[in-house]
């Protein structure tokens, strides 16, 4: 599937792409990514996100995208990226570490701001924002409140859906725990829970899936399903490549901030698979 050069809003959804997933038809786009560039910037060891000023841990960077400027350091970390992802459709996002896929996905959130290019969301986008409100040292009963009121949920609802959330986590009684005393399991699959009771019209799930057993991913399969039923669109990052083939018809492969392929996931995973034995071997 190619991109087109010029996005243009009054364009049928159908003119977009002949590529239909499934042979399911896609409704009209959910999310536009236009010529997208995120450059964090680094001041004396200290991370920055590039006109934002938001703090971030410091870890070493050795990218080729890093550029030293006397005592600041920039890496840009989405060089360019523009695709158009559709209500209803599932998306895949592959590729090795410190590629761009949790930038990207922050971006398209709204967490970072654009260094260049634009982002257009129909609605709003989902689990990011939950993860940046869920605070460890409350209870999980209390993070369930703060997230669903942060998915635009109001006190009512998310009282009626708490005990569905809980149940769909699996954490038990552990919900009354803070969350700090969870394993990273249990507090992946109850972010997962809350962000996956809005019905958000676009839902990312980050590297959050691996952690379940069969059982939750099974669940979350359906769950996922459901949303992108009810012509929601869900995104995916996840290392293992079968998990994105089963649910994402789409696959997005990116590589030091650049999309590489985009199209159908059993061509993009193979394509991904070959280039990392090559790597390794
Ligand atoms: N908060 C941050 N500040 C500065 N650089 C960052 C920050 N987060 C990620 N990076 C850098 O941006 C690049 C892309 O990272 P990331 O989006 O996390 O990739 P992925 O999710 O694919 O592993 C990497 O070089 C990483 O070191
Ligand atoms: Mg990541």
């Amino acid at each position: 599937m190619s991109i087109p050069e010029e996005i243009d809003f009054e364009v049928d959804a159908e003119d977009l792409s002949e590529f239909k997933p499934n042979g399911r038809e896609l409704g009209a786009p959910s999310l536009v990514v236009d010529d997208l560039y995120v450059t964090y910037r680094i001041f004396g060891g200290k991370r920055v996100a590039a006109g934002q000023g938001r703090p971030g841990v410091l870890k070493r960077v050795l990218n080729r995208s890093t550029v030293h400027m006397g005592g600041l350091t920039s890496v840009e970390a989405v060089r360019g990226i523009s695709f158009i992802a559709r209500h209803g459709e599932s998306i895949g996002i592959v590729g090795v570490n410190g590629s761009g896929k949790s930038t990207l996905l922050r971006a398209i959130a709204g967490l970072i701001p654009p260094t260049e290019g634009s982002v257009y969301v129909s609605g709003e986008p989902s689990l990011l924002g939950v993860n940046a409100v869920l605070m460890g040292s409350l209870t999980g009963e209390r993070n369930v409140m703060i997230g669903g009121l942060a998915l635009g949920l109001s006190p009512e609802e998310v009282r009626a859906k708490f005990d569905d959330i809980v149940e769909f986590s699996g954490i038990g009684d552990s919900i009354y725990l803070p969350m700090n005393a969870y394993s990273s399991g249990m507090s992946a699959r109850l972010r997962f829970a809350i962000s996956a009771a809005a019905v958000p019209d676009v839902l990312m799930i980050d590297e959050a899936l691996a952690t379940g057993d069969a059982a939750f991913r099974r669940k979350s399969k359906d769950r996922i399903d459901a949303i992108r039923d009810e012509a929601g669109t869900v995104f995916l990052v996840s290392h293992s490549l079968a998990t994105v083939e089963s649910i994402c018809a789409r696959t997005l492969w990116i590589h030091q901030g650049k999309l590489v392929m985009d199209g159908p996931s059993t061509e993009v995973c193979a394509a991904y698979k070959a280039f990392v034995k090559k790597q390794d071997g």
